[in-house]
């Protein structure tokens, strides 16, 4: 007769506050045991030499979203959260996008569909609200709510994702009522396409100019124009990827007034640069790293840093939204209607599987950030802010066993051949890292071993969500 499933022996404990050599006893997928010997499990795991951190939460990817222009995303349910869990995750949050016109439950109903079944680590779902009619307003985003999905995404660009500043205040006070928090893309839709216009009339069109186009100061209009009505209406918002150092400063401006602002910023932002987008010598190659906001230069990544060690950011997601670069009949970044301008380039790059190595190789390899922080900012903290805390998040009694065992020492150079994700080629390639999550345990099971994928599919599960901590 064993006393738990199984037990993590020999390894140091890391929370977001502590660091400790402890060992773990599971069972039925929950912690129930923390001390300096367990004994009598069915499984047992040396963890000798390794760092027992809770999985990553990644608050922020896209997989099988819908898309208005014929390009398709490079990762379903099934590869991408295969990715996440090779990359030491174990909860991800995707998106249901309304598509505009559409009701947003049967969205949401019909990103289920896709999901189920599909899933090797657990997920839950923000909403994208593109369509907020008085239906969805007055009924369905206060249900949904209630039903457990306790955030949405708005968008302050892209022509089919746009809200107007009515728009943008309605979905707020609906936020306010229901104590939904609200997700907003902050870039100027009218600033972005006078850039476009310019750019493209003297025959700048090469995805290089993806970066000039999403300007600096259309992020930063749109950052301060979004928590002027946070303001206003005073509800708690998070302004997600941010980019360099002019939104950070929009996010401490209103701080300082005492605003409930979070905020998120990703791998693109500490590791590439605008120059990225030339591609070898200003050519197609570029579009590889083409997102939105786009990576910018090396002194904003040093504000990021600045940002991520003085608190100004909550979280770090990997803002995972994968494309082909080739996919088959124009489905991939390499289409011929990207080809005539970058603002058709599919935005968005893949990160799910990269996005810990390289915030722990980046962060604390190189004694940018201690162990603690990574592991708040990284999983203790999107599972509060998303009202999955202490579920998710942590390495606590009672909590799910959801572990990410790291080899703090292991030197690893990121090539897409030893990736997961769906998508034909990485953008960090070539990126030398030291510190990999040797294995990744979702509710006491095992799921990925050294790069193998030893989950089930269908075992990661759905999670309905409670009430963010930012309010
Ligand atoms: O370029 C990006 N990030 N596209 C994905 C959609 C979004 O705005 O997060
Ligand atoms: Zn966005
Ligand atoms: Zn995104």
């Amino acid at each position: 007769m064993h006393s738990y499933d199984l037990a993590i022996k020999g390894g140091t404990v890391v929370t977001a506050a502590d660091q400790y050599r402890a060992e773990i006893g599971v069972r039925n997928g929950k912690i129930v045991e923390i001390s300096e010997n367990v004994s009598g499990a069915r499984q047992e795991i040396d963890a000798t030499g390794l760092l027992v951190l809770p999985g990553g939460v990644d608050g922020h990817v896209h997989m099988s979203q819908p898309t208005d222009d014929g390009t398709i995303m490079a990762d379903d349910f099934e590869s991408g959260t295969r990715a996440a869990a090779a990359g030491g995750n174990t909860t991800v949050m995707p998106f249901a996008l309304q598509i505009k016109g559409k009701s947003l439950r049967a969205c949401v109903e019909d990103y289920h569909k896709e999901a189920e079944g599909n899933c090797y680590v657990d997920t839950s779902f923000h909403l994208i609200v593109s369509d907020p009619t008085p239906q969805v307003l007055g009924q369905e985003l206060p249900a949904l709510v209630k039903d457990g999905y306790t955030s949405f995404k708005v968008f302050m660009t892209y022509d089919d994702l746009v809200l107007s500043d009515a728009e943008l205040l309605d979905v707020f006070q609906v936020a306010k009522e229901e104590n939904a928090l609200v997700m907003v893309h902050a870039e100027g839709h009218d600033a972005i396409k006078f850039m476009t216009r310019k750019l493209e009339a003297a025959g700048k069109t090469a995805p290089f100019y993806h970066g000039q186009s999403h300007s600096r100061v259309a992020e930063r209009e749109a950052t301060h124009r979004a928590v002027s009505h946070a303001e206003l209406v005073d509800v708690p918002i998070v302004i997600v990827h941010v980019s360099g150092r002019d939104a950070m400063e929009q996010v401490q401006w209103a701080r300082k007034r005492g605003l409930k602002v979070y905020a998120e910023t990703c791998p693109q932002y500490i590791t590439l640069v605008e120059d990225d987008m030339k591609g070898l010598n200003m050519d197609f190659e570029g579009a590889k790293y083409v997102c939105s906001p786009p990576p910018r230069d090396l002194d904003s990544q040093a504000a990021i840093w600045e940002g991520i060690r003085d608190g100004t950011f909550d979280i770090f997601s990997s803002d995972h939204c994968p494309f082909r670069y080739q996919g088959s009949g124009g489905t991939g970044k390499d289409n011929p209607k990207a080809r005539t301008s970058f603002k058709w380039v599919p935005n968005g790059i893949p990160g799910v599987e990269t996005r810990l190595p390289i915030f722990f190789s980046e962060g604390v390899t190189k004694g940018r950030i201690s162990i603690q922080k990574f592991v708040d900012l990284t999983s203790t903290r999107p599972a509060r802010l998303y009202g999955m805390y202490p579920q998710k998040g942590t390495i606590a009694i009672g909590s799910d066993a959801d572990f990410a065992l790291w080899d703090p020492g292991m030197q690893k150079t990121i090539t897409q051949d030893i990736l997961h994700h769906g998508s034909d080629y990485t953008p960090y390639e070539g990126f030398k890292v030291t510190g990999w999550p040797v294995k990744t345990v979702l509710r006491g099971k095992v799921i990925a071993d050294d790069g193998r994928i030893v989950g089930e599919k269908g075992y990661g599960a759905y999670m309905s969500r409670g009430f963010s901590d930012a309010f």
